[in-house]
């Protein structure tokens, strides 16, 4: 449904723009398949990408005083609009891991499929639950890793 091997080269503004557009499609499926209260529940009311991309750009600002990589982390992933809103102001390179947590397996799937090719590694687990940061702090770096040895996008 994607993409080629982005792993090997940094994804195009094109190939960006039709994932996020796949991503709209798929958040607007998968939150239709709850009641508006069963919605209520975990509260999955995706973040607009235009206030996604604002938000990203204002963090711009403030990283481009500072060189270091950057370490993503979404703890309510969702289809990963902030994860996409990254991707669209942050050039790839920049960033060192990118990780995202998410309880509703449908989300979780998608973003996986969705931004797994972008370097996002997707958990399928409850942030409220003790330990959960820290597998998802060491997934990121595993992932990391394998992209560094096989000498992929830094
Ligand atoms: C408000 S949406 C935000 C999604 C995305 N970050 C965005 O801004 O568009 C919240 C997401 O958190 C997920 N969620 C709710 N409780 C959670 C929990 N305890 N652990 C992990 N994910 C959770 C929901 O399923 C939903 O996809």
């Amino acid at each position: 449904m994607i993409s080629p091997n982005w792993e090997s080269e940094p994804a195009s503004p094109q190939d960006l723009s039709s994932v996020e557009a796949c991503r709209l499609v798929v958040q607007r499926k998968i939150d239709g398949l709850k009641t508006p209260s069963e919605r209520n529940r975990l509260g999955p009311f995706a973040t607009p990408p235009t206030l996604a991309v604002e938000m990203a750009r204002f963090v711009k600002t403030i990283l481009d005083e500072d060189p270091s990589p950057i370490h993503f982390s979404d703890p309510a992933i969702g289809a990963g609009s902030f994860f996409s809103a990254l991707m669209s102001v942050f050039p790839a390179e920049r960033v060192a891991t990118a990780t995202g947590v998410e309880i509703e397996p449908a989300f979780a799937g998608s973003a996986r499929e969705l931004w797994g090719a972008f370097g996002l590694e997707v958990m399928e687990a409850d942030f409220t639950r003790p330990g959960t940061a820290k597998r998802c702090s060491r997934v990121g770096i595993r992932k990391r890793n394998r992209l560094l040895r096989g000498g992929m996008r830094q």
